[in-house]
């Protein structure tokens, strides 16, 4: 079976867009035709996107550099994407932050920060982008991870944050379907050569324990996140709203088990306890 999709004419906006998953995402738009603008805080890694993003066959391509704890230069950056490329049709939040840490370790700062970038990051892109969201029609997608839904020893801030994410989009969504605007999240498994996977499974032992965890037998690909943004975002999930969406080869229906201890062991071991 072979399936098409085109996004001509359709306006994509990937916050955090510029490495990993994300990225991975934007390249699959630009692919498919669409007019496609991502944001991250390095304006280098911006400019580097937007040039693969054209070689990709993006209708148009463009990009902004800003910090999504900044809710001024969030606004500010959808403004320019807007008049640039009307109307979003699409709007992906991928933005985030993570280190393993342990709760009785970290400072205050630490947990906040991780907070600042994943939570008030969405809060602040939600709140940015309604005015300009394509209505009805639009369809907005929050990469979220499973920490929002399981526990992980060394990840107490990411689970708080990515908890809150996963209800915004459940909330949003009674608050926008009036408008025809639909609004999801996509929680990735553990994904093959990306830096959220390096972090938590850093070694070739650890990403091994992983792959055996996967009841598929192999580590997530960013064209399987993507694929599955390109289906959310197509008039064939047009009844989808509101809806926490894993691609994780059946990882996550093991609850975190040895996953959820990992990180923890790896951060006492490292600090001798
Ligand atoms: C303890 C740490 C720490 C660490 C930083 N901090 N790293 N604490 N252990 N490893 C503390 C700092 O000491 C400081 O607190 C506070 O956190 C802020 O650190 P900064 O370096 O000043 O922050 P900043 O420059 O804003 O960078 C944010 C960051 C950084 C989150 C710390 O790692 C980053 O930019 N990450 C973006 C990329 C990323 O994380 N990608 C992975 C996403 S994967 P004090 O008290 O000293 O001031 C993901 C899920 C993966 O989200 C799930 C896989 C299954
Ligand atoms: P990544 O390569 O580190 O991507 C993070 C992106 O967000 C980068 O473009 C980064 O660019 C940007 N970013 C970070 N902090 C930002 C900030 N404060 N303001 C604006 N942009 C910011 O990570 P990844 O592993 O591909 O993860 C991508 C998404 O998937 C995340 O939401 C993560 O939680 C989720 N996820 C990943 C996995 C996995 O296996 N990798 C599993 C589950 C969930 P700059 O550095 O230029 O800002």
């Amino acid at each position: 079976m072979t399936i098409t999709t085109d996004f001509t004419g359709k306006t994509v906006i990937v916050v955090g867009g510029t490495s990993g998953i994300n990225r991975g995402i934007a390249e699959t738009f630009a692919r498919s035709g669409a007019r496609v603008a991502v944001a991250s805080r390095s304006q280098e890694k911006v400019d580097d996107t937007v040039t693969a993003l054209t070689e990709a066959g993006a209708e148009t391509a463009m990009g902004v550099a800003f910090d999504v704890r900044d809710a001024d230069a969030v606004a500010k950056g959808l403004q320019q994407m807007h008049e640039a490329l009307g109307d979003f049709d699409i709007l992906i939040s991928g933005a985030a932050g993570n280190f393993p840490a342990l709760m009785a370790e970290m400072s205050v700062n630490a947990f906040r920060t991780v907070v600042e970038i994943d939570l008030m990051g969405t809060v602040h892109l939600m709140k940015a982008a309604y005015p300009l969201l394509k209505r009805p029609g639009a369809s907005v997608i929050s990469i979220s991870a499973p920490q929002a839904f399981l526990p992980y020893e060394g990840q107490a801030h990411v689970c708080a944050a990515k908890a809150g994410v996963d209800m915004i989009t459940r909330t949003l969504a009674l608050e926008w379907s009036p408008e025809g605007i639909r609004i999801n999240s996509v929680v990735p498994g553990y994904i093959a050569d990306t830096e959220g996977a390096r972090r938590l499974a850093p070694t070739e032992q650890a990403l091994e324990m992983v792959r055996r965890n996967i009841p598929q037998g192999r580590l997530g690909a960013v064209q399987d996140v993507a694929n599955s943004c390109l289906w959310l975002a197509s008039d064939l999930a047009d009844h989808v709203t509101g809806q926490v969406i894993s691609v994780d080869g059946g990882l996550y229906q093991r609850g975190s088990g040895q996953l959820g201890q990992m990180i923890g062991q790896m951060l006492r071991s490292k600090s001798g306890g």
